[in-house]
């Protein structure tokens, strides 16, 4: 006879070394507030609270009323793959064709699908720190080895070639960067792209440029390295339409790279998502093409709060706040409160209602800096530096 038993859960190793995106779990636990009936200010998770532009919205329920609801090639449709190929060869300067993109759901899936086509137990892979979470969490749940670079807020964030090329070793499979960066909002300028392609020099190593919030830049101009001369070959430059387009919930993103690679990131997709979904793809075609007014306008938007809460945060005593030039996250260093990031983080949420990130959420370079995402009304953003202010003023002294 069967006994009533527990069964272990037998996970396997490697689920110890995956990470996690804090940005959920403060969500998670913001919300879990708001239940008992407190109000809470967010500012912790990074997407645009803007809704998708009104005719992409359009193409996608058009798209389902005529039958796109079926099954697609995995590497995305030819007319979108083309459309991707078309922008990013105008705007990187580059000759892209459609087999050199591969659609995903999502940017993230190309972090994760480029990460285990290319990394064995043991390859080195330098990232950026502050940085993305799931750079690190990707390189060590695939077994290699996660080489943080530092960003300086001295350095205004940027990613020094000097730094870099001190970190490259035989074993360097890969090179992340990220431009406008999450959550520094530090950008490369063209200068910065040169001087680390003339670090990489004729390596072979690939560079996984992640250009997610490429449309979000307040000064200066885009820069990839995907246009340096010698690296078409070597980059798998991911970009996306959560954030220009504000479509996080469709989940669409994509990748360009070399057709041979191309083909197996094709592969990880067959063996996961089979495709990402027909009629987020046909929206996906009248984003790219259509009226752009709309990320012109959230940029705007963008920019006028980033200035606003920048200042605002720079009255605060114990903050001090450089302006970020790109995406929509400021991070401010707060060392000088005398907190730690993680502390500080937890209580504004508890105690001030306000939800916002600690830098280490963000990796060991990230103590002494809090994220905020200025992805919220001007109203809400005011409102957030009142309290802040007001906790610091009764704790801080
Ligand atoms: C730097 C960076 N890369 C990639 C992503 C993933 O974007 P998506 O929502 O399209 O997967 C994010 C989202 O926050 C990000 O900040």
């Amino acid at each position: 006879m069967l006994r009533d038993v527990q069964f272990e859960l037998r996970l396997a190793e490697r689920m110890s070394r995956l990470g996690t995106e804090t940005a959920f779990e403060v969500l998670n636990r913001a919300r879990a507030l708001e239940r008992q009936g407190k109000d809470i200010i967010h500012l912790e998770i990074g997407e645009p609270d803007f809704d998708t532009p009104q005719n992409v919205i359009e193409a996608g329920v058009e798209a389902m009323r005529a039958g796109w609801t079926h099954y697609g090639p995995s590497a995305g449709y030819p007319e979108l793959r083309q459309a991707i190929a078309d922008e990013v060869g105008r705007s990187r300067g580059v000759k892209v064709a459609a087999e050199e993109v591969v659609v995903v759901p999502g940017g993230k899936p190309i972090i994760f699908f480029s990460i285990l086509a290319l990394i064995d137990q043991g390859d080195e892979v330098i990232y950026p720190n502050p940085g993305f979470p799931i750079y690190e969490s990707m390189i060590n749940y695939v077994g290699g080895r996660a080489v943080p670079v530092r960003l300086r807020e001295e350095k205004d964030f940027t990613l020094e070639a000097n730094e870099l090329s001190h970190l490259i070793t035989d074993q360097t499979k890969l090179i992340i960067l990220n431009s406008p960066q999450n959550p520094t909002g530090g950008t490369l300028t063209k200068r910065d792209i040169e001087q680390i392609a003339a670090a990489i020099g004729d390596r072979n190593i690939f560079v996984l440029s992640d250009e997610i919030y490429s449309r979000l830049i307040f000064e200066g101009q885009h820069h990839s390295i995907i246009s340096e001369l010698g690296f078409k070959d070597r980059t798998i430059l991911l970009d996306g339409f959560s954030k220009s387009y504000a479509m996080t919930g469709w989940r669409m993103g994509y990748g360009v790279m070399r057709a041979d690679l191309a083909m197996q990131i094709a592969r990880l997709m067959t063996n996961s998502n089979s495709c990402t979904a027909s009629f987020t793809q046909v929206a996906g075609i009248e984003a790219l093409r259509g009226d752009q007014g709309s990320v012109d306008l959230m940029r705007l938007e963008f920019q006028r709060r980033r200035e606003m809460f920048v200042a605002g945060l720079n009255r605060i005593k114990g903050f001090s706040c450089r302006m970020p030039k790109g995406a929509f996250y400021v991070f401010p260093n707060i060392t000088a409160t005398g907190w730690q990031s993680k502390r500080l983080a937890d209580a504004l949420l508890e105690e001030a209602g306000v939800a916002c990130l600690s830098g280490t959420s963000f990796g060991e370079f990230g103590e002494g800096y809090l994220r905020f995402s200025v992805a919220n009304s001007m109203e809400n953003l005011q409102r957030a530096l009142e309290r802040i202010e007001q906790w610091i003023s009764r704790k801080v002294n």
